[in-house]
């Protein structure tokens, strides 16, 4: 094989997620334990060299397109402008975005964007100080929100707001989110929760399907399928308009992985902080670039290492109702923390 990141069922990957650091700043239910995470040891984290090799080699020997960078919290790393820096003196016209939770970014939102980031995912569940303490197990709201503020205004959009919906916790705030990220120009996205927490605590009971969402939703705002369609992308997106009202409010975005999962379109592929290649969110198998990298590999060994890779992508994640019913439904061992999301 030679070309691009082909698989088995004609999929083509082209959308690169890096994932920069294991480690992050809060403790969020659904991706990981309140304590006792076992982060990499330094050596084993990719360098911003390393990355910016990885990077490089997909995108010129193996055709991705756009590049995520993701964590752990990506922020976490002292040296996030300099690894995008570098990725930005090889790819002039590469879209580079990033997933964050926002802590911390009220200072470093101007230097990101003057390494060359385009545009930031923020995740943000809930407006309410208590029920973020809950959620995140620390007490940073108010963090979280300077750091929105300074990212609109250093130009780091379109921003999109990521909430995953848990029953009982922030299902009630379906209405005021949207409310208050249109009306700060964000979009607001809603996420099914997957299988990939720390705890090992998830239920498919307690898993807020899309169609309650649009239903939540619907009592306060009409919804219209956007025109532009999906893609290869996660979120299902909407038109949102106030009930009444003729203008257009903003646009939400509904991310259905479990009640509808969206695995036939799949174009991602993706590299743990440590190096490893994951074909797929809910992989057992990794393949491990960096060793290869730190051994000397040249770039086409390094290409050919992923196309092996990728080519053995699973059709499905496994984590739908489908896959769930199955006895045999076996959660990834590495919690979203350590993949990236
Ligand atoms: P955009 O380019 O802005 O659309 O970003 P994105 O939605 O691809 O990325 P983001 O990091 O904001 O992820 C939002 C949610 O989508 C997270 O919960 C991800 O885990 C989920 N997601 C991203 N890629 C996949 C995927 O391949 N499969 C599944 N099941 N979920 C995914
Ligand atoms: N299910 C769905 N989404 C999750 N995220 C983290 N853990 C889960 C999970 N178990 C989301 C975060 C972040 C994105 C990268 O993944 O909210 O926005
Ligand atoms: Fe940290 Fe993001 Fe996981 Fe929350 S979801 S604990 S912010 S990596």
């Amino acid at each position: 094989r030679s070309g691009g990141l082909l698989d088995r069922f004609g999929r083509v990957a082209t959308d690169l997620r890096v994932s920069v650091i294991d480690k992050c700043n809060l403790r969020c239910t659904y991706c990981m334990p309140a304590d006792g995470m076992p982060w990499l040891p330094q050596s084993q984290l990719m360098s911003a060299d390393e990355i910016r090799r990885i990077v490089r080699v997909a995108v010129h020997s193996l055709g991705a397109e756009e590049l995520r960078i993701t964590g752990g919290e990506p922020l976490v790393r002292k040296d996030l402008e300099h690894i995008i820096a570098g990725i930005r003196a090889d790819n002039p016209d590469l879209p580079i975005s990033l997933t964050t939770n926002a802590v911390g970014l009220d200072r470093r939102a101007q230097p990101l964007k003057d390494a060359g980031l385009n545009r930031i995912n923020v995740s943000l569940d809930t407006l309410h100080p208590e029920t973020f303490a809950e959620l995140t197990r620390r007490p940073h709201l108010d963090k979280v929100l300077s750091g929105l503020q300074a990212a609109r205004a250093a130009g780091l959009g379109p921003i999109k707001i990521n909430a995953v919906l848990l029953r009982g916790v922030n299902d009630t705030e379906v209405v005021p989110l949207v409310d208050w990220a249109v009306s700060n120009g964000f979009e607001m996205r809603f996420i099914e929760d997957m299988p990939l927490d720390g705890d090992r605590s998830w239920s498919a009971t307690n898993v807020i399907p899309a169609r309650d969402i649009r239903a939540a939703i619907e009592e306060a705002f009409t919804l219209t399928a956007d025109p532009r369609g999906r893609g290869a992308a996660p979120a299902e997106r909407w038109e949102v308009r106030r009930l009444g009202e003729t203008a257009l409010a903003g646009h939400v975005g509904i991310i259905s992985s479990v009640t509808e999962p969206f695995c036939s379109a799949c174009s991602r592929t993706r590299v743990t902080a440590d190096g490893r290649i994951r074909s797929c969110l809910f992989s057992h198998e990794e393949t491990d670039l960096l060793t290869a990298l730190r051994d000397g590999a040249d770039d086409e060994g390094l290409a050919q290492i992923w196309r092996d890779a990728m080519w053995l992508k699973p059709r499905a994640h496994g984590s739908d109702r489908v896959g769930l019913a199955r006895a045999d439904f076996v959660q990834p061992e590495r919690t979203m923390s350590a993949i990236g999301g």
